[in-house]
């Protein structure tokens, strides 16, 4: 099993959108000192670490996950000294930083990728996924072509401005389609791991990674993604056993064997997280159903050997704020959802008070209807919300024109606020061990139409029954064991008879049992 640091079985993060979070220097766009002067705003909510989108070089086609150069923060947001800087105060703290790698694709304005279109053999010529005739395209994937001197059409993994890097194909069936183990996969390879020691040399604290499971080529059941995410690990093993690694890939039998710490949960696939959160009868709206999320959880949870080690966001810069689906204090019990599973929580930047989702946004660096999800931080009832002095028109993305929008300021003098619920849920799985990272789950009720979500969390002779109960119907859980101390309720007392606990429509407890 992969080494691990420790801090991460009780981290809560906070995922910061660096463009979007607090401008210092009056351009309009955040930056890394703005992250800097506000960890005292994130620790006092209780998180423990932080998750930053890519603050790289880039020509932001694809808002920095079209990296042009790995090892320079971009000049938008600073120096290479700030970022370190942000490291500095963040463990001053007692906090952690997670940068985002992104080892599929680079923007076709790296310098990489410029040498590999050259028709002359150099370095990088094969540090691409290339065919070797503009005739051939790479079957599955999209693919960029016309563009260079060279022969041959290249693959892209997201965007056309983001050409695909060549780590392999798991069964090369094509001349053009080299082995994992090809000169030019390792090199890839190798290229990746100088970046992560550039950054983890200098106090990251590990990384979260973009598109995690999709480097190999045609590697249907993942099994060289795996063996190239293990040779990874065993370079991390060596020189940075505390780094700390959360995979974007959303299935956790494949990257915890790769040697990942932890897993998302995906918006997208077969997790069912949508029927959560987002989709026409959300669970958490009072009227949807949660059990095939739960079916699917619990076939995960099972196959990566009861580790439960899947991070459940509450949103993050790819989706619709959970505030467009879920109302008043119904985001509340979200909340008390979010922070009572396995693996990490993560809260996307303004969650935490209800940001809404900005409509009818143009769409600023390819977020398209992601935009909307991306606006500025409120922090205040100042101009801008307190988050640029710059003027309203310059700002990357507006903030939310409605007047009632939320800020942190005033929900932190508020004890009845949705900041104020989350910060208590915080504490709470703080104090319990069994309701962090590593503690096991046994589903007892699993949310169909009209009844909760209820849980057991364990973790040596600590179990926490879990009740969720956004329906409008009064609830009955009956477990095995004795309920006794409640360490957390929402919505009114729940009331304990024998070995079951009653609780109201509109409401969640924690009970010990
Ligand atoms: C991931 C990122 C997303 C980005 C894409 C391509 O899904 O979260 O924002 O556009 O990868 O890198």
């Amino acid at each position: 099993m992969a080494k691990r640091p420790e801090w991460l079985d009780s981290a809560v993060f906070y995922e910061i959108y660096p463009q979007s979070f607090k401008d210092t220097d009056g351009d309009g766009i955040g930056n890394i000192n703005g992250i800097t002067e506000k960890l005292p705003y994130i620790k006092e909510l209780g998180c423990t670490a932080i998750w930053m989108n890519p603050c790289f070089d880039s020509p932001f086609g694809d808002a920095g996950y079209d990296v042009s150069d790995y090892c320079k923060v971009a000049p938008r947001y600073g120096t290479n000294d700030d970022l370190v800087h942000l490291f500095d105060e963040a463990h001053r703290l007692g906090m952690h930083v997670l940068l985002d790698l992104v080892p599929g694709h680079t923007s076709w304005e790296h310098p990489w990728f410029k040498e590999s279109m050259k028709a002359e053999r150099n370095e990088y010529t094969d540090r691409y996924v290339w065919t070797d005739s503009i005739w051939e395209r790479p079957e599955g994937y999209g693919s960029l072509r016309g563009i260079s001197e060279r022969d041959g059409s290249c693959a892209v993994n997201f965007f056309t401005h983001q050409p695909a890097l060549n780590y392999g194909w798991y069964k090369p069936s094509r001349p053009w389609q080299q082995a994992m183990d090809s000169e030019g996969a390792t090199a890839t390879r190798e290229a990746m791991k100088d970046v992560m020691r550039f950054w983890l040399s200098r106090g990251c604290d590990g990384f979260r990674v973009d598109m995690a499971g999709s480097l190999v080529k045609n590697d249907e059941d993942g099994k060289g993604t795996i063996a190239l995410w293990q040779n990874v690990r065993a370079f991390l093993d060596e020189e940075f056993p505390e780094a700390a690694m959360v995979s974007e890939w959303g299935e956790p039998r494949q990257s915890l064997a790769g040697g990942f710490h932890m897993d998302f949960l995906l918006h997208f696939g077969e997790s069912h997280y949508n029927d959560l959160f987002r989709c026409g009868k959300p669970f958490f709206g009072g009227k949807g159903d949660a059990s095939a999320f739960v079916a699917k959880y619990i076939d995960s949870y099972e196959r990566s050997q009861r580790r439960g080690l899947i991070c459940i966001p509450s949103g993050n810069h790819d989706m619709d704020r959970l505030a467009r689906h879920i109302k008043g204090d119904a985001r509340k019990l979200a909340f008390a959802f979010l922070l009572s599973m396995p693996g990490a929580p993560y809260i996307y930047y303004g969650d935490e008070i209800g940001m809404n989702y900005v409509e009818g946004l143009r769409s600023v660096e390819g977020g398209y209807g992601r935009t909307g999800s991306r606006s500025p931080m409120q922090w205040d009832s100042s101009a801008n919300a307190g988050f640029s002095s710059a003027p309203a028109e310059k700002l990357y993305i507006p903030i939310d024109p409605d007047p009632a929008r939320p800020t942190a300021k005033a929900q932190m003098k508020d004890a009845d606020s949705l900041r104020s619920e989350v910060k208590k849920l915080i504490g709470v799985r703080q104090a319990h061990k069994a309701l962090q990272s590593l503690g096991e789950i046994e589903f007892v009720c699993d949310g169909a139409p009209g009844k909760p979500l209820a849980y057991i969390r364990s973790s040596g002779d600590e179990r926490i029954l879990v009740i969720v109960n956004p329906t409008d119907n009064t609830a009955d859980i009956t477990v095995n064991g004795t309920p006794g101390e409640t360490v957390y309720s929402f919505g009114g007392a729940p009331v304990i008879s024998g070995n079951s606990v009653r609780i109201n429509g509109g409401s969640a407890a924690f009970v010990k049992i």
